[in-house]
């Protein structure tokens, strides 16, 4: 006590005009026993905790009301939390980022609208690359190299890192901000530059780019021409799941009515990232990466979306493929791009 409590009372007594002259400190001692003091202290202490603590009862109380209420916020929480762009990345320059090898463009899907684009030739041209325009880029689509669609999720640092490791494996690495159907637009435009034989993957990370990810190709396998594979870093089955797992439903798992004030707000807003239902819908080979110590996407997640797609109708006849990474690793949900197996892994 006396060491928390004197520096405030040294404060309060000190705060009056001439409070810290000696006759002042002489008031003060002579009016006030010490003991009495630290009782008023303490009572005081008491009261700010209790009304601190009430404070925050009346919050936790109120956001499943305000979220119920009001489902815009719910969705502007889970796409601020996962969907949002790094904003620390000046897009324009991807050499900043360490990228030499790559070209920044721009796509119009429809007009009034343009999509930034990325386009990373494989690491060993990077010296014929430097100073190169468009047109260059372009044109080593018809070289021999394979081709990554890459749709990133949020984190600014992995997909850099993630591009430098795949051009370095020989991939060329295609990536773009967009909404929804955007992505179908670029895959159509990638594969018109395509030489025929050149295989064609999909990438997703994590979550809104996961759905993106098995969105795309259930739509490519519809319509007949799916991609080579598709590769699913830490995906997950949906987001009523995922949002019961997510560090802020910690909070209110016990709360009665979880699902009612939360998951239902979530479908009705049509969020819903239905990875687990488009696996029944895909036709190409299928990898899951997955660590075992991913905070944000848990493990099991990603193991019940391979367990779905092993059984999927659809998807028979085709590679389903799962890669779990020991916790010791500590990949977590943006490190998987260090593992030194990731060569035997996409081979
Ligand atoms: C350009 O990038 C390549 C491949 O990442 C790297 O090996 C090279 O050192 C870089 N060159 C310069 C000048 O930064």
């Amino acid at each position: 006590w006396p060491c928390t409590v004197c520096p405030m009372a040294v404060a309060q007594t000190g705060s009056g005009p001439g409070g810290r002259s000696p006759s002042g400190w002489w008031f003060v001692k002579r009016s006030l026993d010490v003991d009495s003091r630290f009782v008023l202290l303490r009572l005081s202490l008491v009261m700010k905790l209790k009304r601190i603590l009430m404070v925050l009862l009346i919050v936790y109380v109120s956001i499943p009301f305000i979220i119920k209420l009001c489902p815009s916020i719910q969705a502007k929480l889970v796409f601020l939390n996962f969907v949002r762009m790094p904003y620390f990345i000046d897009l324009q320059k991807p050499a900043d980022q360490g990228l030499n090898h790559t070209h920044n463009f721009y796509l119009q899907p429809e007009t009034g609208l343009s999509i930034g684009v990325w386009h990373t030739v494989p690491a060993r041209m990077w010296k014929e690359a430097q100073g190169k325009a468009g047109d260059w880029y372009e044109s080593t689509f018809g070289s021999a190299h394979p081709v990554i669609l890459y749709l990133h999720g949020n984190g600014g640092d992995h997909r850099v890192q993630l591009y430098k490791v795949l051009s370095s494996l020989g991939y060329h690495v295609v990536t773009f901000d967009y909404r929804g159907w955007d992505a179908l637009f670029v895959y159509d435009w990638l594969k018109r530059r395509l030489n025929e034989e050149l295989p064609l993957y999909i990438w997703g990370h994590s979550l809104g780019r996961g759905r993106v990810a098995t969105n795309l190709v259930r739509r490519l396998s519809d319509r007949g021409s799916p991609p080579d594979a598709l590769i699913l870093e830490s995906p997950f089955t949906n987001i009523r799941e995922e949002a019961r797992s997510h560090p802020f439903s910690m909070v209110y798992r016990y709360l009665p009515g979880f699902d009612w004030f939360f998951l239902d707000a979530i479908t009705a807003n049509n969020i819903r990232f239905a990875s687990d239902e488009n696996v029944n819908h895909i036709s190409c080979p299928v990898l899951i990466l997955h660590a075992e110590d991913d905070g944000v996407v848990p493990f099991h997640l990603g193991k019940k979306l391979y367990n779905l797609a092993s059984r999927s109708k659809s998807l028979s006849g085709h590679k389903v493929q799962f890669v779990p990474f020991p916790s010791a690793l500590a990949y977590k949900h943006k490190f998987i791009y260090r593992s030194p197996e990731l060569p035997n892994i996409l081979r």
